[in-house]
Formats: C-alpha cells, sequence, structure tokens
C-alpha cells in the first residue's frame, strides 16, 4: 500500500461526507501492517455536538473490523493547507496507531508527510495508568 493509493481511498471516501452542516468534507484512510485499508469520512448530526471527524470513523472502523497493527493514516480535505487532525482525533490516532505515518493533501495534490508524534509530541496514554 503506497502513499498515493491511501491518498486516493481517502479522496474517495470523502465524497461520502455527511456534512450539510458545515459543507466541509473530509476522507481519512488507514493502511494496516497487512496492507488492509481502512476508511472513513466526517459525518455530521443536526445536534452538532455528536459529529464524527473523518479520521475517528476511520480508526473506529479499523479496530472493530479485526486490523492489524495501523502503520499509515492519510487525510484529504478541500483546503488551502492540507488538514490535520483534530485534537480529539490526535488521541485516538495516538491510541490506536501510535507514532504512525501521517500523510495530509488537499484536492490541489499539495502533501505533507508527517508522524503522528509530530503534531501530538505529549500524550497521555496507558502508560500513565
Ligand atoms: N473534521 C474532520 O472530519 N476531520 C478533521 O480533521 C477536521 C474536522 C470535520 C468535522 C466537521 O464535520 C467538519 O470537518 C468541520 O469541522
Amino acid at each position: 500500500m503506497n502513499a498515493d493509493q491511501l491518498i486516493a481511498a481517502a479522496k474517495a471516501v470523502r465524497e461520502r461526507a455527511h456534512a450539510p452542516f458545515s459543507h466541509f468534507k473530509v476522507g481519512c484512510a488507514i493502511a494496516d501492517e497487512h496492507g488492509a485499508i481502512y476508511t472513513g469520512c466526517n459525518i455530521e448530526n443536526a445536534t452538532y455536538g455528536l459529529t464524527l471527524c473523518a479520521e475517528r470513523v476511520a480508526v473506529f472502523k479499523a479496530v472493530s473490523e479485526g486490523a492489524g497493527k495501523l502503520k499509515r493514516v492519510a487525510v484529504v480535505a478541500d483546503t488551502e493547507n492540507p488538514t490535520p487532525p483534530c485534537g480529539a482525533c490526535r488521541q485516538i490516532l495516538w491510541e490506536f496507531c501510535g507514532d504512525a505515518e501521517l500523510i495530509l493533501e488537499n484536492l490541489a495534490g499539495k502533501r505533507e508527510t508527517l508522524t503522528i508524534k509530530q503534531i501530538f509530541p505529549r500524550p497521555f496514554d496507558a502508560s500513565f495508568l
């Protein structure tokens, strides 16, 4: 599973976003150690607060479907600069993906490749419990 394929999957699932309130569509695709891909789009709700981001949808789908170790995360949105995961998603990504590679891209093909740790440098996790 290369980065281009993962970005393509994120771009495709972004079209399924349920974003009638913000009109801000996001797609996320996550590859596991076996090369399987799990995708998610943002799903909004009329109560607003129950909205789920694309990243969390993808992570939760991966976990519930029995994915192996999650190795690479791609996020696509239609913004001038590639959109990074929100704070809540960073916590969830750290929990389930650890210091995985993170690829952000906008619809114009502007790409940034980072790690989860770079955008979430001092996480709270099970090591403190
Ligand atoms: N959103 C995501 O799905 N992922 C992000 O990384 C940032 C924000 C969604 C939540 C909401 O549906 C819309 O984008 C606007 O915040």
